[in-house]
C-alpha cells in the first residue's frame, strides 16, 4: 500500500503541471445546454403565485378540473394486469407481439392487404419519440436514397435532432401559412414537387403539432400521388391516432390512402396521448416492405438497433394496451375514452372563440375550431405571449402554442378575456 502511495507520488511529481491543470475534468469544456423550451415553461408556471395562473404549454390531456385524467379503460385494464401477477422478466427485443401486432393493425385496419401479406417489419417501441428514433437509426444505417429529411414548416421541435442524431440531414417543406392560420397547400405542393428525388418526408399523419391544420381527404390524395410520382418517401409520425376527431379510422385515413396507393413508407405510433400512457412509454415502429422475406430481414436489423440502444422494451404499459385491444368491452370502453377526450377538447375550442367573439374581438378566430387535436395555433405574437405569460400568468409557447387540453370551463372565460385584452 505504502509502497503505491509512494509511486503515485512520483507519477504526480514527473507530470507536467500544467498538463495537470489543463486537464481539471473530462467535462471541462462542456457548455450548459439550452433548457427544453416546453419544460421550462411549466418551471415558471409552478413559481408563479397568480391564483389564476393557467398552464396551456403541456402537451398532456387534462380533466375539467385541470387534473391529469387516467383513462378509465385504462384503469381497468391496469387492474386485470395486477390481478394477474405476472413475472417481471425481459420482453424479446422487438416487445411483445399480442401489442404489436394490434398496434399496427389499428393504423393500417383490419383488411390490409401489407398485413394480410406480412409485408410489415413491426417491433415495440418507447412511445412515438422512441419509434422515430428507431426509424431514423435505421434509415442512417440502409437508406439508399437522398440522405435528407423533408420536415413541414412548422413541426414538433424533436423531429430536427431524431433525424440528425441518425446522420441524416433535414431541411424543410412549405406547410402552413400564418396569415390564413391553415394550410399552405400551394406551398406544400411546390415544395413536394421540388424536393430531390429518392428523399425522406416526414408527415404528421393526424393532428399536426404544433398547427392542428391537417390536410384534407382530397389534398392526402394528392400529397400521396405526387410522392409516388416523385419517389418521395414517406415516414409518418402517428402520435394521436384516435385523438384528434374521436374516431380511429377517421384519424388513420392518411396512413390507409398511402398504404392503398402502394407506398413503402415508415410509421411510428404513440399511444401517450391517445391511452393516456405517456410515462409507461409505449409505442410501436413499422416499415412496409416489399415482401415478408424483406420484412424479416428489415425486422432483423432493427433488432440489431434496439439490443444496444436500450435492450427491450419495458412491459407494464404495453401488457395494459393487450388488455384493451383483446377484450372486445374493454376495447369499446376504450374508443368511449378516446370520445370523451376529443370532445371536451372541441368543445374547449368552440368556447374560447365564441367568448372572444362575445367580448367584441374584431380578429377572426375561426382557425381555433378549424383546426384539430391537442394544439392550436393561435396566431398570437411574441410580444402578446410575452404580456399573456407576464401580466396575467397564462403560459404557452412563444410561437403563440396553446394545448387546447389545458381550458376548462372553469378557465376559458379567463383566457379568452385576457387574449382579447392584448390582441385589441
Ligand atoms: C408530433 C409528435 N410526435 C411524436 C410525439 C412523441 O411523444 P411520445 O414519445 O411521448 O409518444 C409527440 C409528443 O408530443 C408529438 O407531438
Amino acid at each position: 500500500m505504502f509502497q503505491l502511495t509512494k509511486r503515485v507520488a512520483a507519477i504526480k511529481a514527473a507530470s507536467n503541471p500544467l498538463y495537470s491543470r489543463r486537464y481539471k475534468s473530462w467535462f471541462a469544456d462542456v457548455k450548459l445546454a439550452p433548457p427544453d423550451p416546453i419544460l421550462g415553461i411549466t418551471e415558471a408556471f409552478l413559481k408563479d403565485k397568480n391564483p389564476k395562473k393557467t398552464n396551456l404549454g403541456v402537451g398532456a390531456y387534462r380533466d375539467d378540473d385541470s387534473k391529469p385524467w387516467v383513462l378509465p379503460s385504462v384503469k381497468e385494464a391496469q387492474n386485470r394486469v395486477i390481478a394477474k401477477n405476472m413475472n417481471k422478466e425481459y420482453a424479446p427485443i422487438h416487445g411483445l407481439a399480442d401489442f404489436y401486432n394490434k398496434s399496427v393493425e389499428l393504423a393500417l385496419g383490419k383488411d390490409s392487404e401489407i398485413l394480410k401479406n406480412k409485408c410489415n417489419a413491426t417491433v415495440q417501441s418507447l412511445s412515438g419519440t422512441g419509434a422515430l428514433r428507431v426509424g431514423a437509426a435505421f434509415l442512417g444505417l440502409f437508406w439508399k436514397g437522398e440522405r435528407v429529411v423533408y420536415l413541414p414548416t412548422p413541426t414538433w421541435p424533436n423531429h430536427k435532432p431524431i433525424f440528425m442524431h441518425s446522420g441524416l440531414k433535414v431541411a424543410n417543406y412549405g406547410y402552413y401559412d400564418p396569415n390564413t392560420r391553415a394550410l399552405n397547400e400551394q406551398a406544400l405542393f411546390e415544395s413536394l414537387c421540388k424536393i430531390p428525388e429518392r428523399s425522406i418526408v416526414l408527415l404528421h399523419a393526424c393532428a399536426h403539432n404544433p398547427t392542428g391544420v391537417d390536410p384534407n381527404s382530397e389534398q392526402w390524395c394528392e400529397i400521396s400521388h405526387i410522392m409516388k410520382s416523385r419517389h418521395l418517401y414517406p415516414f409518418f409520425d402517428l402520435a394521436y391516432l384516435g385523438f384528434a376527431s374521436g374516431d380511429i379510422d377517421r384519424d388513420a385515413e392518411a396512413v390507409r390512402i398511402f398504404s392503398a396507393e402502394g407506398h413503402q413508407f415508415a410509421l411510428a405510433q404513440s399511444y401517450a396521448k391517445n391511452m393516456g400512457l405517456y410515462g409507461e412509454r409505449v409505442g410501436s415502429f413499422t416499415f412496409v416492405c416489399s415482401s415478408k422475406d424483406e420484412a424479416e430481414r428489415v425486422t432483423s436489423n432493427l433488432k440489431t438497433i434496439i439490443r444496444p440502444m436500450y435492450s427491450n422494451p419495458p412491459v407494464h404499459g404495453a401488457r395494459i394496451a393487450i388488455e384493451i385491444f383483446k377484450d372486445e368491452k374493454l376495447f369499446c370502453m376504450w374508443l368511449d375514452d378516446l370520445k370523451t377526450m376529443a370532445t371536451r377538447t372541441i368543445t374547449m375550442r368552440k368556447q374560447l372563440k365564441e367568448t372572444l367573439v362575445a367580448l367584441g374581438s374584431k380578429q377572426s378566430w375561426d382557425h381555433i375550431t378549424n383546426q384539430i387535436g391537442m394544439f392550436c395555433y393561435t396566431g398570437l405574437k411574441p410580444e402578446q405571449v410575452a404580456r399573456l405569460i407576464k401580466d396575467y400568468s397564462i403560459y404557452m409557447t412563444k410561437d403563440g402554442r396553446i394545448a387546447v387540453v389545458g381550458l376548462t370551463t372553469k378557465n376559458v372565460a379567463y383566457v379568452a378575456a385576457s387574449i382579447y385584452a392584448v390582441t385589441k
